[in-house]
């Protein structure tokens, strides 16, 4: 069998409910994100509650400071076997370089370029001329450069990401099942979602798939139908 690409974003302030909800979809799910809120809400000791669970880990840190600061952190992380880690590729190849030779072998660093909550007026804002297309176009070729494994990218991205970065790991959230919206209602024509098989079809090597399933009146439901469009 394939492996499975969905890795579901544990987004919920209590380690307990995290906990039984990743436990419940196990069978289900390729690994499990762990955001900046759950790191800092329950720290390594609650990373090491999710990891007995058995799935891949990917810590979504987005780390971002001097090299030797990032460096360490990822050194710090190490104990607890990361699949997948994240770093902000504005924080220059160098510290690229430094975070990926700090990271263990069998751990993916991956860039985030630009936050998809900043505008092209943001950027300029703080002094960054053009689109955030444009951006994020150059932070992933500097990721690239600078040895990293993939991007984070959104679906309607990834396969053009693709197209220029044959062997990369890439990393696509904000996805939406065809069907149904975060809130489990039918969603209008105004929104341009992207589908779990259309990001997987167009190059996405990880799935992050958050609240289509974790806010579903039937999770193991959710998560079982996406599974069967893949
Ligand atoms: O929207 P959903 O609940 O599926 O989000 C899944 C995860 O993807 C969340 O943890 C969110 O922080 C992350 N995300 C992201 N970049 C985006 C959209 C969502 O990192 N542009």
């Amino acid at each position: 069998m394939h492996h499975n690409p969905i890795f579901l974003a544990l987004d919920l302030p209590r380690l307990d409910a995290a906990e039984a909800l990743a436990r419940k979809l196990r069978g289900h799910l390729g690994g499990l994100k762990l955001g900046l809120e759950f790191f800092c809400a329950h720290g390594h000791h609650g990373v090491h509650e999710i990891a007995k669970i058995g799935l891949p880990l990917f810590l979504d840190l987005k780390l971002h400071d001097i090299p030797n600061t990032v460096a360490a952190a990822m050194q710090a992380i190490h104990v607890l076997e990361p699949a997948i880690v994240t770093i902000h590729a504005a924080g220059g190849r160098a510290m690229m370089e430094d975070a990926k030779a700090a990271a263990g072998e069998h751990c993916r660093v991956v860039a985030v370029t630009v936050l998809t909550s900043l505008d092209e007026g943001d950027l300029a804002a703080t002094g960054i001329g053009g689109t955030p297309h444009d951006q994020a176009l150059r932070l992933a070729e500097l990721a690239h450069a600078a040895g990293l494994d993939g991007i984070v990218c959104s679906g309607h991205e990834v396969g053009a990401v693709r197209r220029q970065w044959k062997d990369g790991f890439f990393v696509v959230p904000g996805l939406r099942p065809a069907e149904l919206n975060g809130s489990g209602r039918p969603h209008g024509d105004q929104k341009r979602t992207v589908t779990p098989r259309a990001a997987r079809d167009a190059g996405a090597s990880v799935l992050v798939i958050g609240r289509p399933i974790s806010r579903a009146e039937d999770p193991v439901a959710a998560a079982r139908a996406i599974e069967a469009t893949l």
